[in-house]
């Protein structure tokens, strides 16, 4: 959601820019445009659209003498994508120019303020109401630290800024609270973005800055205040261990794709030390001073959610823990009842969810322990989460998460099997199956992806007409269909719900029509002859059915996809690659655009 990358050194700053906004493409964004300094003032070129409309203006201009600059992606939120409302923008006097990632609440009661004072505006968008008022603050203070200071304090909402004044064309400020920035540091060069991969083939150092604070960096230096009152702040440099290579396609037509193929990888990764084979044993350093919960609260969005449910099911039954799971955008505003004996579990990929962070930050204010469980490393849920829970996925570059959820649904499973070893409630035979499950686990899934997705591929083909469907699952494979039923909508545009076998005749099966075709997902369990008779209601009005089942099953549907389907809960893993993989074929078929579907964003840092 909007990318902001900026670039103070020694290299030609215009295409470097160009290269990193590239790498936040991933972010979802819908206009773009750099700002830089030449001698009579600020150079600002905006597109509406892709980069490429970008790079076809820059193309006629001269843009390799400057050696810092600012570059944006821009998701809209106040006003249309237009090449208008892009960012940068300036303010009214040109002296300052501004990026923004973020949402200013308070910004018409500002620019009202402003206009009555004779600001003139140019766009719709609230970032051209904040760097009028930086301007303010700098006509006041006369000092850029002190004009930020003043203005931010005064704004309220969620940013990630960054920004020149045409006095200091070699300097760039830079300033966060709710919205991820992070600087990377080179030598005779630095950055501010709002991910790593937008400067990663340049430095792994890199500083995650705070909510309230704000820096400035030139070629040479840099440093970082408190908003509030522009004191000082003594900060860590970590050094990120992935590099480029895990952040590009590798040979795959899409990302996606590459991601799907990753999983096999990303379950090793995620039990690489966690799971101790001979002893039959989970270790999980990063909670054993925890004691169990007495109650947990799983907290996420959209496919982490989906994954929280899923480990609901299990948490309950191994480890005997008492849970629920909430959509963080809903649990956020509830009047909770909270207290200290709480665990709230909050589930993120990017670490940087609005929802999921507010609902942590409620739930800590209550008394809660909070335990994150996210792939980004330094990520703002990992920084405020009392401990965290690494799911080692690796950068997850296309919008739709794939392999993230393999590497949530893996940590959830040690979790449940580590939580019922310690309460004791965890039968000896079914742990030891599920450890050396856990353990084949990747070289089954290698084996069989291929197949996956060939088959997968033949299916999209033969439904691609249909406009809506049906997906549906009993026990754990409820919040697979659910999952299942998401992929399929965000990447091919075509309407699917997931919902609970059970439950379909309460409602949705007046849908049920040749037209209307049912996505079941059955495998040969407890759960079986139940879901059969749920398929048969179907067939009864004669809808089509794709099955995701066993090889042993005898299911008289018209697709069954029979796969292999190692003992629960690990044939999950089986079923999740081949959701994945239908929805997959299915928008590249329709000539979707799979890593960026519209109106999506990576990480969603607003409300
Ligand atoms: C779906 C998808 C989203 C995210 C959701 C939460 O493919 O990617 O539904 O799962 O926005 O994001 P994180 O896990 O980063 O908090």
């Amino acid at each position: 959601m909007c990318g902001i990358i900026g670039y103070c050194g020694h290299r030609p700053a215009v295409p470097l820019i160009i290269e990193g906004l590239k790498r936040l493409e991933y972010r979802g964004y819908d206009s773009a445009g750099v700002a830089f300094a030449r001698k009579d003032g600020f150079e600002v070129i905006r597109s509406a659209g892709k980069l490429g409309n970008l790079e076809e203006k820059l193309g006629g201009l001269y843009v390799y003498e400057a050696s810092a600059g600012v570059g944006h992606t821009r998701w809209a939120t106040h006003g249309a994508p237009t090449e208008q409302n892009a960012h940068p923008h300036t303010d009214a006097t040109g002296r300052l120019v501004i990026i923004h990632n973020g949402i200013i609440e308070n910004y018409a009661e500002l620019k009202a303020e402003m206009a009555a004072q004779g600001v003139t505006f140019r766009s719709e968008t609230d970032t051209e109401v904040l760097v009028n008022l930086i301007a303010k603050g700098l006509d006041e203070t006369k000092d850029m630290l002190q004009a930020l200071s003043w203005a931010l304090n005064r704004v309220e909402g969620a940013y990630a800024i960054a920004l020149q004044n045409i006095d200091e064309p070699d300097a760039i400020y830079a300033a966060r609270k709710s919205s991820p920035l992070v600087m990377g540091l080179g030598v005779g060069e630095n950055f501010v973005a709002s991910d790593i991969p937008a400067f990663l083939p340049y430095t792994r150092k890199v500083v995650f800055l705070e909510d309230g604070e704000m820096c400035k960096i030139t070629a040479s230096s840099w440093s970082v205040f408190q908003v509030r009152d522009i004191t000082p702040v003594d900060k860590e440099v970590h050094t990120i261990d992935w590099d480029v290579q895990a952040a590009q396609k590798g040979g795959y037509k899409h990302f996606m794709l590459k991601e799907i193929f990753e999983q096999p990888k990303v379950i090793r990764d995620c039990l690489a030390g966690r799971l101790d084979l001979s002893a039959s044993r989970v270790c999980l350093p990063e909670i054993e001073n925890m004691e169990i919960p007495e109650r947990l609260i799983i907290v996420a969005c959209g496919t982490s959610y989906h994954a929280g449910l899923w480990g609901m099911y299990l948490l309950e039954s191994w480890a005997k823990v008492p849970v629920s799971v909430e959509i963080a955008s809903e649990f956020r505003y509830r009047d909770l009842i909270l207290d200290e004996k709480d665990v709230v579990l909050a589930i993120s990929q990017s670490g940087e969810t609005a929802d999921t962070l507010a609902g942590i930050r409620i739930a800590k204010e209550r008394g809660a322990k909070i335990i994150g469980l996210c792939n980004v490393v330094g990520s703002s849920v990992a920084r405020e989460s009392d401990a965290v829970i690494y799911t080692q996925a690796g950068p997850e570059i296309s919008v739709a998460s794939t392999k993230a959820m393999c590497s949530q649904l893996t940590a959830l499973l040690l979790l449940a099997l580590y939580w019922g070893e310690k309460r004791g409630s965890l039968d000896s035979k079914l742990r030891d199956g599920a450890v050396r499950g856990l353990s084949e686990l990747p070289g089954l899934l290698e084996a069989e992806l291929p197949a996956l997705r060939g088959k997968a591929s033949q299916l999209a083909r033969k439904y691609s007409e249909a406009r809506s469907f049906l997906y549906l699952g009993r026990g754990l494979n409820y919040p697979l269909a659910m999952e299942g039923a998401l992929k399929l909508k965000e990447i091919s545009y075509i309407h699917a719900e997931g919902y609970a076998a059970g439950e379909m005749k309460h409602g949705p099966i007046a849908l049920i029509d040749p037209n209307f075709p049912t996505f079941a997902l059955a495998p040969v369990d407890d759960l079986y002859p139940k879901v059969k008779s749920n398929l048969e209601e179907v067939q009864a009005r004669a809808g089509k059915i794709i099955a995701l089942t066993g090889p042993e099953a005898e299911l008289a549907v018209d697709d069954p996809w029979r796969v292999p389907t190692p003992q629960s809960p690990l044939c999950s893993f089986v079923f999740l690659p081949a959701l994945q993989l239908f929805a997959y074929e299915m928008a590249d078929y329709l000539g979707k655009d799979v890593d960026q579907p519209r109106n999506l964003a990576k990480s969603v840092t607003v409300e």
